[in-house]
C-alpha cells in the first residue's frame, strides 16, 4: 500500500489554476503539503478540473475565491498558511490599449493586496513571489560579456519607451514587493523564471505554451519577437519554489534559467528533433543586445536543470496527448 506522504503544513498559491501554479501544487502536495489555491471562477469545471485530478488533491487541496483587484480578497486563503506562493499576474498573449487596467494595476496593486493579507497572518513564515527574468534583461545599458545576474534590474524607462507591459509589470510589482516586505519584516524571496516550457495540466493553453504551440505548427510572429531567450523546465522551477520556501538560507533574488539561445539555435534543435513538424528554420532579426545568465546563486539551492530537448520533449507529448499536436510528431529524429 502507497503510504500518505507526512505533512508539511498548509501553504497558499495564488492563481492556483494558471499553468505554473497548477504544476507547482502538484509538487506540493506530492511532497506532503496541505494547499489552499486561490482561483477567480471557483465554479468554472473547465478552469479547475485538473486540479482535483491531482494525487493528494481531495484530501489536501482547498480553493478559494481570490481576485487580485478586490482589497482584502486573500485575507481567508493566506490565513493559518506558513507559507504563500504568489504566481498570479497577468499574463497576456495579445496587445492591450489598457495596459494599466489589464496589466499593470494587477499586477502591482495585486501583489501588494496579496502582502497586505500576508501581514495579517501571524503564521506566515515565508512568501515565495514568482517573478520574471524579463525583471532582469530588458535593459540596453550592459556589458554582453558579463552574464546578467539577481543584481540587474530592467529599465523603467525602457520598458514604457518600448511599451514592454509585461517585463514592466513584473519589475515594478517585484519592486514593489521588496519594499513593503522591508518595510513590515515579511520574509521574501523571489524566484525569477525565465520562458517556461513543459507539460501543460489546464486543458487550455496559458499564453507562452501557445506561442510554443505557434512555432511548431510553423508560425514565425511571437518567437521572431522574443529573439534570444532563457528556457527552463516547468518541473525545475516549481521546485526552485519549494527549495526557495523550505531553504533557511534562501535570500534574496534566484535567477531561474536553464539555458539561453538564440531563436534561429532554438528552432535548429527542435526541427532536427521533430522532422515531421513545420518548424521555422529562419526568423527575421530584430535588433536586441546579445545576454547570458549567470544562475550560480541558483545552483546553490541544489537543483539540476533540465536541457533545452527535455523540456521541449516533455511540452511535446503533453501537447500531443492533449490533441494539440497530431501523434505523427512522436515520431522523432532518433
Ligand atoms: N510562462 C512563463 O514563461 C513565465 C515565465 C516567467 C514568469 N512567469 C510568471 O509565472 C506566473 C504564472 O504565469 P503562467 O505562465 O502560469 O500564466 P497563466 O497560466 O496565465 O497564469 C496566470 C495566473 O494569474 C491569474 N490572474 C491574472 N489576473 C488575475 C486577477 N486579477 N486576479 C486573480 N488572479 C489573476 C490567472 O488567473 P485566472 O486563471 O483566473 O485567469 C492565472 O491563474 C506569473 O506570475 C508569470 O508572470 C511565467
Amino acid at each position: 500500500m502507497d503510504r500518505m506522504p507526512e505533512s508539511k503544513g498548509k501553504v497558499c498559491v495564488t492563481g492556483a489554476a494558471g499553468f505554473l501554479a497548477s504544476w507547482l501544487i502538484k509538487r506540493l502536495l506530492l511532497s506532503g503539503y496541505h494547499v489552499t489555491g486561490t482561483v477567480r471562477d471557483i465554479e468554472n469545471v473547465k478552469k479547475v478540473g485538473h486540479l482535483w485530478k491531482l494525487e493528494g488533491a481531495k484530501e489536501r487541496l482547498f480553493l478559494v475565491r481570490a481576485d487580485l483587484m478586490v482589497e482584502g480578497s486573500f485575507d481567508e486563503a493566506v490565513m493559518g498558511c506558513s507559507g504563500v506562493f504568489h504566481t498570479a499576474s497577468p499574463v497576456l498573449g495579445r496587445p492591450t490599449s489598457d495596459p494599466k487596467g489589464e496589466i499593470l494595476q494587477p499586477a502591482i496593486d495585486g501583489t501588494l493586496n496579496v502582502l497586505r493579507s500576508c501581514q495579517k497572518n501571524p503564521s506566515l513564515k515565508r512568501v515565495v513571489l514568482t517573478s520574471s527574468s524579463s525583471t532582469v534583461r530588458a535593459r540596453d545599458d550592459f556589458d554582453p560579456r558579463v552574464p546578467l545576474d539577481e543584481s540587474s534590474w530592467s529599465s523603467v524607462e525602457l520598458c514604457e519607451r518600448l511599451k514592454i507591459w509585461y517585463a514592466l509589470s513584473k519589475t515594478l510589482a517585484e519592486r514593489a514587493a521588496w519594499e513593503f516586505c522591508e518595510e513590515n519584516k515579511i520574509d521574501l524571496v523571489t524566484v525569477l523564471p525565465s520562458f517556461v516550457i513543459g507539460p501543460s495540466l489546464p486543458p487550455d493553453l496559458c499564453s507562452t505554451t501557445a506561442d510554443v504551440l505557434g512555432l511548431l505548427k510553423g508560425e514565425t510572429e511571437k518567437f521572431k519577437w522574443h529573439g534570444r531567450m532563457g528556457y527552463v523546465h516547468i518541473d525545475d522551477v516549481a521546485l526552485c519554489h519549494i527549495l526557495a520556501y523550505e531553504s533557511e538560507t534562501a535570500r534574496g533574488r534566484y535567477l531561474c534559467s536553464s539555458t539561453v539561445i538564440d531563436n534561429d539555435e532554438l528552432v535548429s534543435i527542435l526541427a532536427a528533433r521533430y522532422p515531421s513538424l513545420p518548424i521555422p528554420r529562419r526568423f527575421e532579426k530584430v535588433d536586441r543586445p546579445y545576454y547570458e545568465f549567470n544562475t550560480s546563486k541558483f545552483k546553490e539551492l541544489g537543483l539540476k536543470l533540465r536541457s533545452i530537448e527535455e523540456m521541449f520533449e516533455d511540452c511535446v507529448a503533453s501537447l500531443t496527448e492533449q490533441g494539440y499536436l497530431t501523434t505523427s510528431v512522436l515520431k522523432t529524429a532518433d
